[in-house]
């Protein structure tokens, strides 16, 4: 094979209950790459349409992971590459991954899958520590494995896949304005309360309980943030609002998607995610803001070739 198109997704990070352990892949939003090997030991970007980023090799998510990748491999090919953006660089599901981990996913089938999807996560995590500063890997696991990824342990790297229950559906909110990862990951707290840690690590353990039981009420009574939340909201215009109107409207759970500023509505089925996404249309129209609105599936199967 010399070229390849893939659709790369787009992911949400944390889940409330998980920050940086915890995440799940999207089915209608996300990113088209083109790659193809070339005879110049080079990798070229040769083009990037629907964002302005960087081009050149070194500060580019994508290439930063195939270098990792191809490192690792001893390997000297190289590669053109064409991307079109269609997740935008910093609303909070995972712009930086999907172009990390659809290039690698792509360069590892071009090479005859030498790597298993697992085994590409720390390759992609270069990109994401190349945008937010931090090699975090809730966004890349999920976009290359589908469906829902814990990150059970940083170091070593291990990552499991979760079950997916079929009805749950989210609504996401992209308020537009621009939050960089790297700005919200510094107004993080670096302490703890150890009530918090014990609330949250029992919404994490039930969440993972609840997906593998089918149990959308308990799914939805994990999606609770009492560390990280309660700081990076305030950045996110009408918050509260925002959640309050979801729950109301028979939202499972409500929060931040990934570092911000969009947000999330789990739901159980297309017909409740569908008023919940009306409600929070009307909400945000009222107030004047700019926003993108999405109701999705999980994408069980993450990148997928075209
Ligand atoms: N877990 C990361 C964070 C995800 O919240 O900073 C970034 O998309």
């Amino acid at each position: 094979m010399k070229e390849i198109k893939i659709f790369a997704p787009a992911t949400v990070a944390n889940l409330s209950c998980g920050f940086d352990v915890l995440g799940c892949c999207l089915d209608i939003i996300g990113d088209q790459m083109i790659l193809r090997k070339n005879n110049q030991r080079k990798l070229r970007i040769l083009r990037i349409t629907g964002q302005e980023l960087a081009l050149e090799a070194k500060n580019n998510v994508a290439t930063v992971a195939i270098i990792a990748m191809l490192e690792a491999l001893d390997s000297t090919q190289g590669f053109d590459i064409e991307i079109d953006k269609k997740i935008k660089a910093g609303s909070g599901i995972g712009s930086s991954a999907a172009s990390s981990s659809g290039a690698v996913y792509a360069v590892n089938k071009l090479l005859g899958d030498p790597f298993t999807l697992k085994e590409l996560i720390p390759f992609a995590m270069e990109g994401e520590r190349l945008a937010s500063g931090n090699a975090h890997a809730d966004n890349v696991a999920p976009a290359l494995m589908g469906g829902f990824s814990l990150v059970k342990s940083y170091h070593p790297l291990e990552v499991l896949a979760l079950p997916s229950p079929p009805e749950l559906r989210l609504v996401i909110l992209h308020p537009l304005i621009e939050l960089r990862t790297k700005d919200s990951r510094a107004v993080i707290k670096q302490q703890v309360q150890l009530k918090d840690a014990i609330a949250q690590w029992g919404n994490l353990a039930a969440f993972v309980s609840g997906l593998y039981t089918n149990d959308y009420k308990l799914i939805g009574r994990s999606l609770q943030d009492k560390i990280i939340e309660p700081v990076r909201s305030i950045l996110i215009p009408y918050f509260e609002e925002l959640k309050t109107i979801a729950l109301e409207n028979g939202a499972l759970g409500f929060g931040i998607s990934g570092s911000g500023p969009s947000v999330f509505a789990m739901c159980k089925g297309d017909t409740i995610a569908a008023s919940v996404k009306e409600a929070m249309h009307l909400f945000y129209k009222e107030k004047g803001i700019d926003f993108d609105l999405h109701q999705s599936k999980i994408n069980t199967q993450g990148i997928k070739i075209l």
